[in-house]
């Protein structure tokens, strides 16, 4: 990381404190925060504003409430359990289905199989705050698991990709997949070893990706090339992303999108510190895209036109 970090120095990338002192310090309130950091409070504010995201089931916030699950999963045969404020994949349970033979074991996305005693424990873990980053009490989420799309089927293991665009006082300002793989349990964190794909923001084609520190072009499990994939929706995307800039105020988030075969794309969540290794998927440094979005900062331009001028202005052009 530290060596193609450097070799990305010179095409302006920015690093980890001029992003938390010059970037997020500047352009992230403190009080906007808690609008992200809460799954919960984002997916509200995303239903009041007409956007899409994954039907929620239920909520379980007390150790008490936790014998309530079964009810809350209903006849649901998937769903997801999550922690409302953790990060980077952890804590999140993603079930695929139930044992045929009496219901009673739940299958995961890698596969395994985990009891409803088990699972209720998981919950209980979850409300203790074992995955909270702020450390505290937190709440389980039970909602609709997203269905992989076709698109995706030959480059994503056992998991759905997310998209993640950077918006950087209200553009889209660079935007890569993540490729859940073996490793990442059905995540598409690259933490949890997704990996991360660039996409070109003109058009929408995925560009090459990296794997904890290595530049990869194809996955790791299927074997599928990931570059040169043109993204569905592509325009709708990046205008998805940009209307999240006006839900929270933020002036610098990351946007995780889904696309589901059956619902299109939805909101997953924010993110108020996102990471800088799409600048790596990318091959490209985000200070010179920055320094074009504050020149045309004071002019109103609506989500159409801010992502017509990012696809203009921020074209990858590779041999
Ligand atoms: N409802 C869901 N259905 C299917 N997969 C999900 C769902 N929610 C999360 N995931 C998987 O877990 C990853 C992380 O989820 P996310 O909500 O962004 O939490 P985190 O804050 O931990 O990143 C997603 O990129 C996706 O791969
Ligand atoms: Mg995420």
């Amino acid at each position: 990381m530290f060596r193609l970090a450097m070799a990305l120095r010179s095409k302006g990338v920015l690093g980890l404190n001029e992003r938390n002192a010059n970037v997020i310090q500047r352009l992230n309130e403190r009080r906007l925060y808690p609008l992200v950091d809460d799954k919960l409070r984002t997916k509200r504010l995303a239903l009041a504003a007409g956007i899409a995201v994954p039907e929620l089931y239920g909520v379980i916030g007390s150790q008490h409430d936790v014998r309530r699950l079964a009810d809350l999963v209903g006849e649901h045969r998937d769903f997801v359990i999550k922690p409302a404020q953790g990060t980077g994949g952890d804590g999140i349970l993603v079930v695929t289905g139930r044992s045929a033979a009496g219901q009673r074991l739940y299958q995961l996305a890698d596969g395994e199989l985990i009891s409803s005693n088990g699972i209720r424990h998981h919950v209980s873990n979850i409300i203790s705050g074992q995955y909270s980053f702020v450390g505290i009490r937190d709440r389980a989420m039970i909602e609709y698991r997203v269905e992989t799309d076709p698109f995706f089927a030959d480059v994503s293991f056992q998991g759905v990709p997310d998209v993640r665009v950077l918006v950087y006082r209200g553009y889209p300002v660079m935007a890569m997949v993540r490729l859940p793989t073996r490793r990442s349990r059905g995540k598409a964190n690259l933490h949890q070893g997704a990996v991360g794909v660039g996409v070109d923001l003109a058009t929408g084609r995925t560009l090459s990706g990296v794997l904890d520190n290595d530049i990869v072009y194809e996955h790791p499990d299927t074997g599928a090339a990931i570059g040169d994939l043109v993204m569905p929706q592509w325009d709708y995307f990046l205008a998805l992303a940009t209307r999240c800039h006006a839900l929270t105020g933020l002036g610098y988030i990351g946007v995780d999108i889904v696309l589901d075969r059956f619902r299109g794309p939805l909101i997953l969540e924010l993110n108020a510190r996102p990471g800088l290794n799409i600048q790596i998927a990318n091959r490209a440094g985000l200070q010179g895209r920055m320094t074009t979005i504050d020149a045309w900062q004071g002019a109103e331009y609506s989500s159409e036109e801010k992502v017509a001028r990012v696809r203009e202005a921020f074209r990858t052009i590779r041999p």
